[in-house]
């Protein structure tokens, strides 16, 4: 808002229920493969972590909707929410390899730096995963963490 949009949050924090809820609503409405395009099965769901969250306009324009990456503010945020330690979680580009419909809408926290290595390196957090957890192993070895 500060940069000259007019956005809120839309949604942040969702318990199992309330994924269960909405997964379960979807998959009446559109079949549950094709509502685990675009929902998360409970238990599944970054909202339930409360580390991830979905951006709107505040006029509602393209919400949750794959236009709103055409917006002003979906473009400033796909550019500039790693500065702020959040990635766009779910690209055009990789729905083969996360599994989900693109969300411009849906920002993960992960911290400033892996914000800022997936975003120039062009990676998703699926891609990275590994060699997180091979950096991890290494620390856990030498005893740097538990
Ligand atoms: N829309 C994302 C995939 C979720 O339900 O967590
Ligand atoms: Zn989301």
């Amino acid at each position: 808002n500060a940069a000259g949009h007019d956005i809120l949050l839309a949604s942040g924090y969702r318990s199992y229920e309330q994924q269960q809820i909405y997964f379960s609503n979807y998959s009446r409405l559109y079949g549950e493969e094709s509502a685990n395009k675009f929902s998360a099965r409970p238990g599944q769901s970054e909202h339930q972590t409360g580390l991830s969250l979905d951006i709107s306009l505040s006029s509602r324009q393209c919400y949750l909707e794959v236009c709103f990456g055409d917006t002003e503010a979906g473009k400033w945020l796909a550019e500039h929410a790693h500065e702020y330690g959040f990635i766009l979680r779910y690209p055009a580009d990789k729905t083969t390899i996360t599994e989900y419909q693109y969300e411009p809408w849906h920002f993960r926290y992960v911290g400033r730096d892996l914000a800022r290595a997936l975003h120039e390196s062009g990676l998703t957090l699926d891609e990275a995963y590994p060699y997180l957890q091979k950096a991890l192993a290494e620390l856990k070895s030498q005893g740097v963490v538990e």
